[in-house]
């Protein structure tokens, strides 16, 4: 597969007064208190937001938050996320408007001092978003003068501001997208061999097809987890041995660990999506997964973890890298051109 191509930021013409409207995942889980419970993409976003803040920009966030019905939902606000990122910045002036687009919004822009964050309202709050409606996409791109896209959760979604806000302004990849196309592109482009995929979780009809997909590039594939009970050969030949876990509890047994052991202590590249065992059914059900995290983490190979689930299991362990991405990962890894990439290729028009 060849490598997808992108302008990075570091190409943009940022100078003091620029105004940035920078496409960022701040879709990341709340707890009941309201408080911010896992804040890695947010955290991950600071490098491209200071950046543009050292060259003076005016950097205006914006995102998603959940799956609102196309209007204002108080319970989908991003003002708890607005509350972290204060936190996250504390020397910058970070404002919050309460709407995505429209002159109040512009006149908040105008005021704002150079060298400061505004974080719109979620991007969702209208269907013309996901409906990437050109003129909600013009009403954004009105705002500013360029587009950085740091929402690599979310270059799967061929949306308003992820996507069509692009046709009207020079835009950019931002630090943590170039970092994720990087990492992913090892797995995808020429892997280091032997390259091994290890796929579990539950979506079984989901993730068998790309299992059998990756079949066809990788040398190996170990399959757990409740696919593994439900797995379906489709009776083609592929470039990998298939290795269904023959366990049929609500873990990976012993004996599969240390049959897939040498396996994954033999590999160059290992791309891991899916936890092996139903531990938020009980946490004993960990084990299989921390064992297998715990090979992988000592094997040297170039490790990816994609998906939400995964990385939050793994998070204790030492990999090459962990996708910030769920579906966008996948996908990109899966072979598809993600529109959220593919518009981020002509930089200054
Ligand atoms: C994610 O969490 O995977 C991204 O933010 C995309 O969210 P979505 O599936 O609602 O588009």
């Amino acid at each position: 597969m060849k490598k997808q191509n992108f302008v990075g930021v570091t190409e943009a013409p940022i100078q003091a007064g620029t105004r940035v409207l920078m496409r960022v995942d701040y879709n990341v889980p709340i707890a009941l208190d309201g408080t911010i419970s896992d804040d890695k993409r947010m955290q991950n976003s600071l490098p491209t937001i200071l950046y543009c803040l050292e060259r003076g920009a005016k950097v205006i966030l914006c995102s998603h938050f959940g799956r609102p019905d196309g209007k204002p939902e108080l319970e989908y606000s991003l003002r708890p996320i607005y509350e972290h990122l204060k936190k996250l910045l504390p020397a910058v002036t970070v404002e919050f408007a309460n709407e995505t687009v429209g002159d109040a919004v512009a006149a908040q822009v105008a005021a704002l001092p150079n060298g400061s964050v505004l974080l719109l309202e979620n991007t969702r709050f209208t269907k013309a978003e996901t409906a990437n409606d050109a003129e909600f996409a013009k009403q954004l791109a009105a705002l500013v003068d360029i587009f950085v896209n740091d929402a690599f959760g979310a270059a799967n979604r061929a949306h308003a501001s992820t996507v069509g806000v692009a046709a009207y302004l020079p835009s950019y990849a931002g630090f943590l997208m170039a970092r994720e196309i990087e990492a992913l592109s090892m797995v995808t482009v020429e892997p280091k061999r032997p390259f091994t995929v290890v796929i579990g979780g539950k979506k079984a009809a989901d993730k068998m097809p790309l299992a059998l997909k990756l079949a066809d590039v990788a040398d190996h594939v170990l399959v757990g987890g409740r696919i593994a009970q439900e797995w379906q050969d489709d009776g083609k030949q592929h470039r990998a041995v298939i290795h269904v876990a023959p366990d049929q509890g609500l873990d990976i047994s012993p004996a599969t660990v240390a049959a897939w052991r040498p396996i994954l202590e033999n590999s160059q590249t290992i791309f891991w999506n899916g936890p092996l065992g139903q531990f938020d059914v009980d946490p004993q059900n960990a084990a299989g997964t921390n064992a297998i995290a715990q090979i992988i983490a000592n094997s040297g190979a170039i490790s990816v973890v994609g998906g939400g689930d995964t990385a939050a299991a793994v998070k204790d362990y030492q990999f090459t890298h962990i996708s910030t991405g769920g579906g966008a990962a996948l996908e990109f890894v899966e072979g598809t051109i993600l529109p959220g990439i593919a518009c981020l290729q002509k930089g200054e028009n």
